[in-house]
């Protein structure tokens, strides 16, 4: 039986062939998609990319809860008119330490990626208590009651380590000082230790009284933490291993 005619007795069976078919779609299947279920097979790393400080998790947090998300992305496509608006196109490696992923699908507001930097602390208390002081035709909600509640640290170490169990690289001793990091972070040089927090999380991180109340770790802090280290992590001035953006 030459090998058309083996093909012929699939091919007058129906059921058959569909069997057949569905078997040869798995198997492609599964050779296509399972290599993705490692991160490391699809994320080039990228120098400088850290994982949150746990003042800049809580601030996340706090960016979840209110849902900020449902009116800013932070992804910056390669597309000229996004690289010019808001700098280069974010890279994958820029959010694998993002659980959840915040890339967001609305712009209401502008896309926040890269926004580490772009204003001053001052400047996001005021925007944040009463947009409209500052950008006079925004529809952005007023969050002054951040200023007022004290940031959720207490727990911190539990969200790191957790972190930790879906591959975010936290070490024992990042778990141990979680809390107290924290505190440190949003109290700054001027009052609190931060050798510790620069030892464990880099010299470039910033550690300050980002809300101008010095005796409250408030949510404005963590929220602002979190904010201004948006997009930050990456150098590429300095970057070699990163083409140059899309312009
Ligand atoms: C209802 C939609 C909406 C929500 C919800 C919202 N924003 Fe905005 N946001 C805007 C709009 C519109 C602007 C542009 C006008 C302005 O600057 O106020 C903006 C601007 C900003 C800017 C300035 C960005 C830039 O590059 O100029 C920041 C930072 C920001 N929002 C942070 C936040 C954070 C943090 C939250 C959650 C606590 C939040 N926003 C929730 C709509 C929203």
């Amino acid at each position: 039986m030459s090998l058309l005619d083996k093909h012929k007795v699939i091919e007058r069976r129906s059921f058959l062939l569909l069997g057949l078919t569905i078997v040869v779609i798995l198997i492609g299947g599964l050779v296509e998609i399972v290599p993705l279920f490692r991160s490391e097979t699809v994320i080039e790393p990228v120098e400088g990319v850290r994982p949150y400080t746990p003042l800049e998790l809580a601030g996340q947090n706090i960016y979840i809860r209110e849902n900020c998300v449902v009116c800013h992305s932070q992804q910056i496509r390669p597309l000229r008119d996004e690289v010019v608006r808001y700098g280069h196109y974010s890279l994958a490696a820029e959010s694998m330490y993002d659980h959840p992923f915040l890339w967001g699908s609305k712009r209401t507001g502008p896309d926040l990626a890269r926004v580490g930097g772009k204003y001053s602390d001052e400047w996001h208390v005021g925007h944040l208590i009463e947009p409209r002081d500052l950008v006079p035709e925004s529809i952005m909600p007023s969050y002054g009651f951040l200023m007022k509640k004290g940031a959720r640290l207490h727990d911190l170490d539990k969200h790191l380590k957790t972190l930790r169990l879906i591959g975010v690289p936290y070490t024992d001793e990042m778990i141990e000082n979680a809390v107290k990091d924290a505190t440190v972070q949003a109290v700054g040089e001027e009052r609190g230790d931060i050798d510790g927090l620069v030892a464990r999380y880099g010299e470039r991180v910033n550690a300050r009284d980002f809300d101008g109340q010095p005796d409250l770790v408030s949510e404005m802090d963590a929220l602002i933490a979190y904010l201004q280290v948006l997009g930050t992590f990456v150098d590429f001035k300095a970057a070699k291993n990163v083409e140059e953006g899309a312009q």
